[in-house]
């Protein structure tokens, strides 16, 4: 596996693949790498003869009080899972590259209508900065397709409609979430959860697919459903800041006959904050 600190270095490779006229995937992660970035990996293979994935914390992404300083960092086990992957090239550029400027001076990437809605509404200017470090990473690799995780189904239609809308030469491609087996997301997030919060912590998926079975039962009350939804999540212990169904094409609350939905929830508990969501499709 290659890796490469700087961006020439990254540059110069990718290159040769271009001229061989190889395929090329990309999956951008913030390492404390899992299960869940490696099915993104693998998923990668499959579209491409070269795998491009890049670890870079962004700090453009966290807000003021939001956890950049203590963000799980594992680069020599997260190297050690990429190259069993076979992984072609690991780009793991400081801070410094990425934003050699004063970071709030950068030009920056908003998507008004989806950017402010559900997680936005509570982290604000955290979809500018993954939209605007996503296109600086998709403009250095320049890759035939970037796969994203639907876990975090807001970001992934955030990136879409970018790319689409700033004419990005990329296909965005998006993947199942994975799950431990009791259903609960994978993500590098619930290292913060104690013994008794991780207990607990089911109960989001739980939450989530009991008002999917309903919508797909044929409920249509959503917002009694979506109160369950929070209380459930509440009676567990949590401190939800939206349980939403929402359009799944649009992110929109549901029109009448919106059939393609989304339920979405993000909760805290101690000092974590985790997101979920299932796709319900109504009959
Ligand atoms: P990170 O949280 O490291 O996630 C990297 C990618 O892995 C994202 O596309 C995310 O949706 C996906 N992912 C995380 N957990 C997953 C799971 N359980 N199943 C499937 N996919 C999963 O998301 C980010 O980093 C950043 O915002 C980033 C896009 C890299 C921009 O900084």
């Amino acid at each position: 596996m290659n890796t490469a600190i700087r961006t020439s270095q990254l540059r110069e490779r990718i290159a040769a693949w271009r001229k061989a006229g190889e395929r090329i995937a990309f999956v951008p992660t913030m390492g404390n790498l899992h299960a869940g970035h490696g099915s993104l990996v693998q998923a990668a293979r499959a579209h491409a003869q070269r795998v491009v994935v890049s670890i870079f914390v962004n700090p453009l992404q966290f807000g003021p009080n939001e956890d950049f300083a203590a963000y799980p960092r594992t680069p020599e086990a997260d190297r050690e899972l990429l190259r069993t992957l076979q992984v072609d090239m690991l780009f793991a550029p400081e801070v410094e590259e990425i934003y050699p400027r004063d970071q709030q001076l950068t030009a920056r990437v908003h998507v008004p209508g989806l950017e402010d809605i559900l997680c936005g509404a509570f982290r604000p200017g955290h979809f500018m900065g993954v939209a605007t470090v996503v296109t600086k990473l998709l403009n250095l690799v320049q890759p035939d397709v970037a796969l994203f995780g639907e876990k975090d189904f807001q970001q992934l239609m955030i990136i879409q409609r970018a790319a689409i809308d700033l004419c990005m030469p990329v296909e965005i491609i998006g993947v199942p979430t994975t799950r431990e087996p009791d259903g609960l997301a994978m993500s590098s997030r619930n290292r913060y959860l104690t013994a008794e919060q991780r207990a607990v912590a089911p109960r989001i998926f739980a939450a989530l697919d009991r008002t999917r079975a309903a919508i797909e039962n044929g409920a249509r009350n959503f917002d009694e459903l979506e109160q369950e939804g929070t209380k459930a999540l509440q009676d567990g212990g949590f401190r939800p800041d939206y349980f939403a169904i929402r359009d799944a094409n649009t992110l929109d609350i549901p029109s009448e006959g919106a059939r393609d939905l989304v339920v979405l929830t993000a909760a805290r508990i101690g000092r974590a904050r985790l997101i979920d969501n299932v796709r319900a499709r109504a009959s």
